[in-house]
Formats: structure tokens, C-alpha cells, sequence
């Protein structure tokens, strides 16, 4: 039909979540606790002195959410399975947390929605950060474990296998400036866990092989490095380096680019930490790469390379990040469409591997108005702008197979607390009353479509907001 863009058949629509910021019920059922629930305890860690105790009660509400999806016409759900609930000392396994993802796979399954499993998004058990967490080698084999107990248990009805969630942010924020959880703050460490997120993802990713999986992938967040000046072409690689190079070519096969170890040779943390062998576990091949994106970073050079930057990645020099540019989100993050364009172009390229965007989306001051209804139009014109981003990716030869949106629910946001709100469905965390938001709607259109309204044509939330 004119007036809208059309995914090639068979694109894979859906929504993602992360077992943490919905799921609640931190001491139910035998769960160990993770770093988060210590971590958010710490006064000043997270906003509000928020934490995941309650989040959206998915843990008890998890067929209501199905039904929403359901609902929603999602044919897809991105979940993460919480380690702490399914191995509460990070090494025994727990029944009941099995039982439990084995209660929301077969609900899913019921109403023929494809489950995309994430092994780690953050939650890492108390009990093995007790013993180093990812500071200490042996969490590659830990992680390995936990990762052969849960395909046991669900690869029967589990075909989509995605090892972990960001490994930027659980090293560098967790380990490096201590803005996640554990909270530490050491570059050089956050050095180290970085390359043993990478070598568990690797030994997880041979576990899972070994154990039949045939749809196998992690999840990267990329930001794109811009910079006005093509002067600044160094600060754009020194930047791309440490933020998304780092995890994805060693994941590709490629080891760690030559110019990044060079980048971080002063800080000596990576060099280190890597054993002979460690980089051929890390390359265990991949069916797709899991690509998260929010926004670009704006960089430009300094005149002292050695010069410490002002982005607290760890043993970065030489380059300043910028402010954003308007139009910002809630997050302060820059909406920048055409980055996710490039982006995918580029990373098809790059890795000849199928992706899929694993994670889009955007806060904005939501407000459910009288009648019971939010009308989030910045959400939907972001959607649309950056499912429009999408599709001139792949009409330019990318290789996109599917669209995450993020998220499912508004959310305990991390160190933000309830403030952000990313949600296709809105919750008020007092009630735990949902409500589709004006965007879920509009979302749910163009899944069922299978298409995007075209720029210039209008962008309408959906027939059934209107009921
Ligand atoms: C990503 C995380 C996700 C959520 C979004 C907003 O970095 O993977 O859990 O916090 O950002």
C-alpha cells in the first residue's frame, strides 16, 4: 500500500524485558539475592532509594503480561531469565526458579509467541560476586554451567539463545565508574571483568552448542561516535574502540583491535586478564548478533592525546564527548534516527551476520489522562521514526531479520529507579494496574501490518486506542 514501508515477510516483530526490572518477588521461592537488590540497598546508589523488590510483579502477574502480548499481537517476547532464581548460590539449581520460566515459556508457547531467552541481564548472584563475580576467571565457567542447566531444561521449547545482555554496561558501569551494581570503581577491573564477560559468553555459547542450540547470539548496545569536524577522525575511533569494538570483534573472531589495546596499553588491565586460548572460546560462531541502540555519541579531539577524556570509559584519552543534541528523551539521550540507519548498514557489513535490533525505544513524561488513556505521541514519533530508520537499513542491503521494541513495561530503569518510563504498556507501580499506552497500540499496527507508515503520512496510535 503507498503511504507505508513493508519489512520483508517473515520480520520478526516483539518486545523485550529483563527479569530485574519486572519480575519483583526478590525473596520468593528460595531466590538467592542478586548484586542489584545489595547494590540498590546502598544509600544514594539508585534514585529514590528504589529497587527491583516489587518492580512490575511479573514473577506472580507473568500470565496477565502474556495475555498483553498477546493482546498486542507480539509474536515475539525477549525475556531474561534471572540467575539468583534459578541457581541462588550462583551454582546449585533451584527447582522452583526452573519451574518458574517453565510456567511462562509454556504460557508464551500457548499463544503462539516466540520466546528470545537472555541468559544475563545483570543480575548477577550475590554469592559468586562474594567470590570475585566477574573479576574472578572462573565465572566464565559458572556461567557456562548455569547457561547448560537452563538450555536442559527449556531448549525443547526454546529455539532463540542470547548469552548476554550488554556486557559494556555490566562491566564498565558495574565495574568501571560504579554507577550499576556491584559498584565498583577501578578501570583497571572493569578491564578485566570486560574480558571475562567475553570469555563466559564464549564458554556459554560452546555449552549451548554442545547442548543442540542452533539460534545462538549475544547482545551488544552500540553507540555510534559523530563528530562535526572530520578533523575529530580520531576521537570517532578512539571512542568506537572502547565502546563497541571492544565487544563485538572479539565475538566476530577478530580479537581485540589492535588500535584499542594500543588505546588501553597504559592502563594495563586487558593484557592481563587474556590466557592463551581465550580468544578462540570467544569466537564460538554466532547465528545473530542481538543489536541494542539508543542514541549516538557526540565526540571531538583534544590536543593531548594522552589527556584524560570526560567519558568515564575505562582508560579513555585524547577525545571529549559533547553534550546531546535536541531533540533529547527523558534519559537526556539524543534522537538521532539516521545513526541507527548507519549503524545497522554498517554492522551487516562488518559481521556477515544476520542481526536483530534487540532492544529500541525511549522515555518521555508520560500522563494517563482522565479517561484512562496515554496519549504518548513523542513515543510513537519515535517509533516510527526509528522503524523507518530500520527499513532504509535494509532497503540499503542490511541484513535485519527483526525489531525488539523497548519495553515490553515501564520498569524499575536501573539506577534511575521508576523515573524513566520505557513501556509499551504503562504501569502504575502502586496498583500494578496496566495500561497500552497510545504506543503499544501503534506498535501493535505495525506488527500486525508488518509495515511503517511513511514520512509525511500519518502516524495514528492504532484503531483500538480509540475504543
Ligand atoms: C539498556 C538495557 C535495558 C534498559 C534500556 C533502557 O541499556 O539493556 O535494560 O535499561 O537500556
Amino acid at each position: 500500500m503507498t503511504g507505508e514501508l513493508a519489512f520483508p515477510s517473515g520480520f520478526l516483530w516483539g518486545a523485550a524485558t529483563a527479569a530485574y526490572q519486572i519480575e519483583g518477588a526478590t525473596a520468593e521461592d528460595g531466590r538467592g539475592p542478586s548484586i542489584w537488590d545489595v547494590f540498590a540497598a546502598v544509600p544514594g546508589a539508585v534514585e529514590g532509594g528504589a529497587s527491583g523488590a516489587t518492580a512490575c510483579d511479573h514473577y506472580r502477574r507473568y500470565r496477565e503480561d502474556v495475555d498483553l502480548l498477546s493482546t498486542l499481537g507480539m509474536p515475539t517476547y525477549r525475556f531474561s531469565t534471572a540467575w539468583p532464581r534459578i541457581m541462588p548460590d550462583g551454582r546449585t539449581p533451584n527447582p522452583a526458579g526452573l519451574a518458574f520460566y517453565d510456567r511462562l515459556v509454556d504460557a508464551l508457547l500457548d499463544r503462539d509467541i516466540t520466546p528470545v531467552l537472555t541468559l544475563y541481564h545483570w543480575d548477577l548472584p550475590q554469592a559468586l560476586q562474594e567470590r570475585g563475580g566477574w573479576v574472578e576467571r572462573d565465572i566464565a565457567l559458572w556461567f557456562a554451567e548455569y547457561a547448560g542447566t537452563v538450555h536442559t531444561r527449556l531448549g525443547d521449547r526454546v529455539k532463540h539463545w542470547t548469552t548476554l545482555n550488554e556486557p559494556f554496561c555490566s562491566a564498565f558501569l558495574g565495574y568501571g565508574n560504579g554507577v550499576h551494581a556491584p559498584g565498583v570503581k577501578n578501570p583497571r577491573t572493569a578491564l578485566r571483568a570486560a574480558h571475562h564477560h567475553l570469555l563466559a559468553h564464549g564458554q556459554a555459547a560452546q555449552a549451548l552448542r554442545a547442548g543442540g542450540a542452533t539460534s545462538l547470539s549475544i547482545a551488544l548496545n552500540f553507540s555510534p561516535a559523530l563528530a562535526d569536524d572530520p578533523a575529530d577522525h580520531d576521537a570517532v575511533r578512539r571512542f568506537d574502540a572502547v565502546h563497541n569494538r571492544f565487544f563485538l570483534d572479539p565475538v566476530l573472531g577478530r580479537g581485540y583491535p589492535a588500535d584499542l589495546r594500543a588505546d588501553l596499553a597504559h592502563l594495563d588491565g586487558l593484557e592481563p586478564a587474556i590466557r592463551d586460548g581465550d580468544l578462540d572460546v570467544i569466537a564460538e560462531p554466532l547465528d545473530w548478533i542481538g543489536v541494542n541502540y539508543y542514541a549516538p555519541t557526540r565526540v571531538v579531539s583534544l590536543a593531548d592525546p594522552t589527556e584524560p577524556s570526560n567519558c568515564p570509559l575505562p582508560g579513555l584519552r585524547g577525545m571529549s564527548v559533547l553534550p546531546p543534541r535536541a531533540p533529547l528523551t527523558v534519559t537526556g539521550w539524543e534522537q538521532h534516527p539516521a545513526s541507527l540507519t548507519d549503524l545497522l548498514v554498517h554492522l551487516s557489513e562488518y559481521t556477515r551476520t544476520p542481526l536483530v535490533v534487540a532492544e529500541n525505544g525511549a522515555a518521555f513524561p508520560d500522563v494517563v489522562d482522565e479517561g484512562g488513556r496515554v496519549r504518548d505521541d513523542d513515543r510513537v514519533r519515535y517509533f516510527a521514526e526509528h522503524l523507518r530508520a530500520v527499513h532504509a537499513a535494509i532497503e540499503a542491503g542490511a541484513d535485519v531479520r527483526g525489531y525488539l521494541a523497548w519495553s515490553l513495561l515501564d520498569n524499575f530503569e536501573w539506577a534511575w529507579g521508576y523515573g524513566p518510563r520505557f513501556g509499551l504498556v504503562h504501569v502504575d507501580f502502586a496498583c500494578q494496574r496496566r495500561i497500552v499506552k497510545d504506543s503499544g497500540w501503534f506498535f501493535a499496527e505495525v506488527a500486525a501490518r508488518n509495515a511503517v507508515p511513511a514520512e509525511g503520512h500519518p502516524v495514528t496510535p492504532g484503531r483500538r486506542a480509540d475504543r
